[in-house]
């Protein structure tokens, strides 16, 4: 496992979000964490990366607890997030955003993630403020790159975005895939989610309520129903 979560307990000040949640992520693989608004995905994925500690339980990464290393520990070992708000710097232009990110040791450099995303070599000069929410999402996932991680936490890759830009960032996840770079994805989109996913948690009130395979997940109208809102 690259990454085993156990039993943690999140809390935002008195209000407890995450209760005593597990989860795994094996070497090389695409996990869907899926739940409706609120569920605690974000959560989730901000514990992982040491934003909101969790107050109890272990989060261990290659055999190593993280819980209480801090963002920039759990950063500089190989974890990377891809935030809900993309966290793109608006008043820098594309290349200044790729450039900040950059690190040397990474297996991928600007020219890499540029041949990935053609896209972005054409915007490199507009800052962050005025490119589209594709542009947006694919500088974020560049950027994500740069860093070298071996596990990539996305927060919602395909919201706001088109039906084009949706199928050009599973294509994405898809190629990191093959490299072996595992993943956790956070998605409303559950359609999106379970066809790229080898495996899939449902989260409800900080509690995992489902997890199986993707094909499990669809014969499963009661958690499809309840917790996704998907079917009648
Ligand atoms: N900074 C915060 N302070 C207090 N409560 C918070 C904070 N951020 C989130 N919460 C609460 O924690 C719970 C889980 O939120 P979280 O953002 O993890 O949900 P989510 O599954 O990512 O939802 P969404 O799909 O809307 O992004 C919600 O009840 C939310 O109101
Ligand atoms: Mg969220």
């Amino acid at each position: 496992m690259i990454l085993e979560v156990r039993g943690i307990n999140t809390f935002y000040g008195l209000g407890h979000i995450l209760h005593g949640l597990s989860l795994t992520v094996a070497e090389g693989e695409v996990i869907a964490l899926l739940g409706r608004n609120g569920a605690g995905k974000t959560t989730t994925l901000r514990s992982i990366t040491g934003l909101t500690p969790p107050r109890t339980g272990e989060i261990l990464y290659k055999g190593r607890n993280i819980a209480n290393l801090g963002p920039h520990r759990i950063s500089q070992m190989g974890i990377a997030l891809v935030p809900e708000t993309r966290g793109i710097f608006s008043y820098l232009t594309a290349r200044e955003n790729l450039a900040i990110a950059r690190r040397s040791h990474s297996r991928w450099q600007v020219e890499d993630v540029l041949r990935r995303f053609p896209k972005l070599g054409e915007v490199l000069d507009r800052k962050g403020r005025f490119l589209s929410g594709g542009e947006q999402q694919m500088l974020a996932i560049a950027r994500a790159l740069l860093t070298g991680p071996h596990l990539l936490l996305l927060d919602e890759p395909s919201q706001g975005l088109g039906p084009l830009v949706v199928e050009a960032v599973m294509g994405t996840i898809r190629e990191l895939k093959r490299e072996r770079v595992s993943m956790l994805l956070v998605e409303q989109n559950a359609e999106m989610a379970l066809q790229l996913a080898d495996r899939v948690y449902v989260i409800d009130h900080g509690i995992i309520v489902f997890e199986g395979t993707p094909a499990l997940l669809r014969q499963n109208h009661q958690v499809t129903a309840t917790y996704l809102g998907v079917g009648g």
